[in-house]
This record gives C-alpha cells, sequence and structure tokens, in this order.
C-alpha cells in the first residue's frame, strides 16, 4: 500500500483489526454489562450510576467550562443530581416512554436533564438552541413531547400555547417566566431539584425500549424522528473503546452539541459508558479558545469536525505555537469528509494522524473507522467496525466489485440501528429497499484493501460546517416570504464549509431583484429557521426548472451552477 500513514505508537484497545473482526461476537460485548445476568436495563444505570458504585465514585465524569462557568462533577454527583431531576419529573407526573424535550445551551444541567430523563424511562429528545420557532415547533408537535426544559432566553421560540401535549416547562435560568399559562404550567429548574430527593429507583426496561429521538432532515418532508434504544449502548460502549481508544486516565473532549446525534452518542454515551472524565466546552468556537481548552484540561482524546480542523488550518500553524498542545495522543474528526490535506496538515502540526470516521444519526454508532492500530489513507474513511458487514451496493441490491462506487449500505442489525421513524413507518421502511440491508443515501466505493471512500450523497441533503440541512425545509422557508414565488436550494462544494447553502429564487410579479431584498431573504431564512440554514448565496432567477410532476430539479440547478453535465432531462417541464 503506498501513501499510508502508520499506526499510533503505543498500545491500542484494539490490537489488529483483522484479529478483531474474525474473532468478534456481540454477545460478548453483553457480558461488560451487568444486565447479562440481572435482565435489568438503563442506559442511564450503565453511563453513571454503576460507576458511582465502584472506585470510580470519586472520578470525574464532567468538567464543564465556559465563558463564565468552571465546574466539575464526579460519577457519584452525577449520580445524585439525575436522581433527583429524575424525581423532579416523576413529581409532575412524568411516566416511561413520555418524550421529554431539551432545549437550552450546553451546560452542567443539560446532561443532567438527559441522564434524569432516562432514569425514569422517558424518551429524551434534544434540540439545537440555534433552533428558531418553526424547527422547535416541527419537533414538539411530532413527537407530542409533554415536558420541555428550556431558559427564558429561548422561551419565546416555543410556540407552548399552540403545543396542546406541551403540559410542563421547566425553566433552567432564573430569566422572568411568563404568567401562569391555562395548559402549561411553568416549573423552576433550581427550586424543583432542591425539593426532590437524591434517591431514586430507576425504571428497568427493555433493551428495545424508546431512549432519544434524534430529528434529522431529509430532502423532502419535515425532519424525521430517528428513535434509537437503550441497546445502542453496546455498539456506543465498544465503539468509544476501539475507535475513541478511551483508556483510564484520559480526559476526553468531543465538541459537538448534543442536539446533533455525535453529541449524544460520543459526547454522552460512549464515553460514560467507558467510565471516562468527559470535558464539555459551552460558548462558540475560536481557535484560541479551542487550543486554550486542550492546554488547560489537559486533553488527550479529541474528537471534532472537518470544518473545525479546516478553520484551524486557516488560522496558520503558528496559533499551535502559543499553547501546549503535548497531552493529545488521539484526535478524530467525523460528519463530512476529511480531506487528505487536511490530514497531513495535522500530522505535521499535531505530530498525529487525525482518524476519520463514518456513521449517521439512524446507524446510532460507529459504522466505519480508521482504527488507532491500523495503516491508514488519507482520504479514507476507513473499514468497517468488527461485527458490521458494510457494502457497497448497486441499484438491485447486488455487491459491487471494489473500486465501483455505489449505494454505501449496512446489513441490518447492528446493535445501534434506529428501530423506528417516529410516528412515520413508512419511511422507515424506506430505509431498507433492499432485504437485509440499511441504504444510508451515501454513495462510497471499496479499495481492493477493503478501505471505504465516500464519493457524496445520493439525494440533495446539504452537509454544511458539520450540519446536515434539508433543502426542502429551507425552501419552505423561503416560499413563506411574501415576495417569494418559487425557491431551490443547493449544496455548493466549499472549502471551508464542506458545502454552503446557495439558494435559487424565483420572484412574484412586483418585486424586482436588489441586494437589500437578498439581505431580506437571508435573516428570514436565519430568524425563521435557524442560522446555520440561512443561504450564503442567493440567485434570482425568472424561473426554476421542474419536472412535469412539478418537482423542482435541484440537480439540474446543480449541474448550471458548477458548469457540469446537467444529465437525463426528459422528465423536465419546457
Ligand atoms: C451524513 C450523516 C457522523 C454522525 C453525525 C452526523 C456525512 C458523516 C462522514 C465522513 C464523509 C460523512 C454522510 C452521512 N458524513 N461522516 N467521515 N465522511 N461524509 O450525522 O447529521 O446524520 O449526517 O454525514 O453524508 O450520511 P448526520
Amino acid at each position: 500500500m503506498s501513501n499510508t500513514l502508520a499506526p499510533l505508537k503505543g498500545q491500542a484497545n484494539m490490537p489488529n483489526y483483522d484479529e478483531a473482526r474474525a474473532n468478534f461476537s456481540w454477545k460478548e460485548v453483553e457480558k461488560d454489562f451487568s444486565w447479562h445476568k440481572t435482565g435489568k436495563v438503563n442506559m442511564a444505570y450503565e453511563t453513571i450510576d454503576r460507576h458511582a458504585e465502584t472506585w470510580r465514585k470519586n472520578k470525574v465524569a464532567l468538567y464543564y467550562s465556559d465563558d463564565d462557568r468552571d465546574e466539575k462533577y464526579t460519577f457519584q454527583d452525577m449520580k445524585f443530581l439525575s436522581n433527583q431531576f429524575g424525581n423532579v419529573l416523576r413529581n409532575i407526573g412524568i411516566e416511561k416512554g413520555e418524550r421529554v424535550f431539551l432545549f437550552m445551551p450546553r451546560s452542567p444541567e443539560l446532561y443532567i436533564s438527559l441522564i434524569g430523563t432516562l432514569k425514569i424511562g422517558a424518551i429524551v429528545g434534544p434540540l439545537f438552541e440555534a433552533f428558531m420557532e418553526q424547527a422547535v415547533r416541527d419537533r414538539l408537535e411530532n413527537s407530542d413531547a409533554s415536558v420541555l426544559i428550556t431558559t427564558s432566553d429561548l422561551l419565546p421560540r416555543v410556540p407552548y400555547k399552540e403545543l396542546p401535549h406541551l403540559k410542563h416547562i421547566i425553566l433552567a435560568d432564573e430569566g422572568d417566566a411568563p404568567d401562569v399559562d391555562k395548559d402549561t404550567t411553568f416549573h423552576r429548574y433550581e427550586l424543583e431539584m432542591s425539593k426532590a430527593s437524591s434517591d431514586l429507583d430507576i425504571e428497568w426496561v427493555d433493551r428495545e425500549d424508546g431512549m432519544i429521538l434524534h430529528y434529522t432532515s431529509g430532502s423532502t418532508g419535515k425532519p424525521k424522528g430517528i428513535l434509537h434504544v437503550h441497546n445502542a449502548m453496546l455498539q456506543q460502549y465498544q465503539t468509544a473503546k476501539w475507535i475513541l481508544d478511551l483508556k483510564e486516565d484520559d480526559i476526553y473532549w468531543c465538541t459537538a452539541d448534543p442536539g446533533w446525534v455525535t453529541g449524544t452518542s460520543y459526547g454522552i454515551f460512549g464515553p460514560w459508558l467507558n467510565g471516562t472524565s468527559n470535558l464539555i466546552r459551552g460558548g462558540r468556537f475560536s481557535p484560541e479558545n479551542w487550543y486554550g481548552t486542550i492546554e488547560k484540561y489537559k486533553v488527550t482524546v479529541w474528537l471534532s469536525a472537518p470544518t473545525a480542523f479546516r478553520k484551524l488550518m486557516a488560522i496558520g500553524d503558528d496559533a499551535t505555537k502559543d499553547f501546549d498542545l503535548n497531552s493529545l495522543r488521539h484526535v478524530l474528526s467525523v460528519g463530512e469528509p476529511l480531506n487528505a490535506e487536511v490530514i497531513h496538515w495535522g500530522t505535521k502540526v499535531y505530530n498525529l494522524r487525525i482518524h476519520d470516521h463514518w456513521w449517521m444519526t439512524e446507524t446510532g454508532g460507529i459504522i466505519i473507522a480508521n482504527y488507532p492500530s491500523m495503516p491508514m489513507k488519507p482520504g479514507s474513511m476507513g473499514k468497517p467496525f468488527p461485527g458490521i458487514h458494510a457494502a457497497i451496493l448497486d441499484n438491485e441490491g447486488n455487491e459491487l466489485p471494489p473500486g465501483q462506487m455505489g449505494k454505501l449500505s449496512v446489513k441490518s442489525g447492528w446493535p445501534s440501528m434506529l428501530r423506528n421513524v417516529w410516528k412515520n413507518e413508512e419511511r422507515f421502511n424506506k430505509y431498507f429497499p433492499v432485504k437485509g440491508f440499511f441504504e444510508s443515501g451515501d454513495l462510497a466505493s471499496k479499495d481492493e484493501d477493503g478501505y471505504f471512500w465516500f464519493e457524496g450523497r445520493d439525494d440533495d441533503v446539504i452537509q454544511t460546517s458539520g450540519e446536515r440541512v434539508g433543502p426542502f425545509e429551507v425552501e419552505s422557508k423561503l416560499v413563506e416570504h411574501p415576495s417569494v414565488a418559487e425557491a431551490a436550494v443547493i449544496g455548493k462544494p466549499d472549502p471551508v464549509r464542506g458545502e454552503l447553502i446557495k439558494a435559487f429564487v424565483a420572484l412574484k410579479d412586483g418585486y424586482t431583484e436588489s441586494e437589500e431584498l437578498q439581505e431580506e431573504l437571508r435573516l428570514f431564512v436565519k430568524k425563521g429557521l435557524a442560522a446555520h440554514a440561512a443561504p450564503r448565496e442567493i440567485e434570482i432567477r425568472d424561473f426554476l426548472p421542474k419536472t412535469r410532476s412539478g418537482k423542482i430539479m435541484r440537480r439540474v440547478l446543480k449541474a448550471w451552477d458548477l458548469d457540469l453535465p446537467t444529465g437525463d432531462l426528459s422528465t423536465m417541464e419546457e
């Protein structure tokens, strides 16, 4: 193999890929959990309480830091606080299976609430704090959430009066609360916590019971509620052990927000299932902040996204010289393709390989990865996790030979696989067009050595700065504006963001193109949906290409925009 990077020095938790693959069994992994014998399962118990019952009770579970706060919580602290929060929910009558949503900035309270919710067997739904009203409404409406934990700052974006199922709102800060509403009761986090006992009988659930709902965007329709179950812990535990390579003395930092699946599977579950000290950093990204955080906490294992690495690369290597980054021993990247260029830069400035790996909201855990012990081919996502079969399929479901691009698919039945799309069985079934295989929607190829290479999305979903944006959501918002007749949104390759959002807009009669109007449209999406969903480029056009059935042909716009061949135009209207 030419152009490979040698494995890390030192002993990796997974010594040899081929051996691990040959001997792997999920049944063996089960033996690391007490439910193997007791039959009693709960993710919250396995992440927190079981460590609080051992010598790890005084080990730091959570280091939390932002511009105002700097705190630490041991596993024992987390056990008692999450018990209290579980009791807060029980005291207001919340039961197993109900949906409890979190809409708040990163803070210890967010993590305590999330674990506490799981302890009573309720299903947790974390939302990005950047969401605006429409995005919040869609998710709370679809999930019929009965409780929301939020802050007074974010409350104006919660249309609670129009959400009949939302019976309780818990405010985690001290800001103003509205007067009593006839259908919604407001509570204060601090006050309720102070009244709640720190003793709690955990709700033991079935491995297949619902645990977490992550909403994700597709190319059409409203966001989908991807349901994961407690059984996901098997995969999150073992992948964190072998891919994140977590060891007892590690200080682990995952930069992702829990509104995104990376921020839960590998920002909460993976590390805590392994009893690892987990650093959470609130606030905004800045290179000084980030390198300063690594230096201050002596971070050893760091997981981030290609956009972050590209930004750090863009500010120049000198920035690293002002900080001591020697504590780092393992660096990982996920969410979008990691350019080989960035990996080579990483080996220069960090003296470490950046380990790319692939998965998605629907897979609940890592599927393909570069392992610390494995030679790396920069630009490749790596190889499937032991115990998981990933394949490149053609349209009929046949496995393609090495070198050919096809649909990246996963043999169904891995432990953290999605179990449903909330209230949408039909959409769930669409993930399995070929019997026995989950279809990811990504295109990829596999080489002679078994390494997988990402080629692109099969549909129109946009991946911008590590966030997945459905063109449909942005288009829907744009056409709400009085000036907009039609809108089509595409992802355009961008060196820093991966893709940037570009909107094509046809105006209604009586409106004319202007800089101000473009700016207004941008703001309209920013305020109505989310800042990261606002189009960076807007092009006004007389008409948009459509199929005869009226579907806007995004791929045609994309081809025109990038000067590429348009492909089959047979379905396009005159
Ligand atoms: C989509 C999933 C990673 C979990 C959180 C994001 C893209 C993800 C890679 C990678 C190229 C990647 C895919 C995938 N993606 N990782 N290593 N290389 N593309 O989950 O929001 O559900 O997005 O992100 O297109 O389908 P998500």
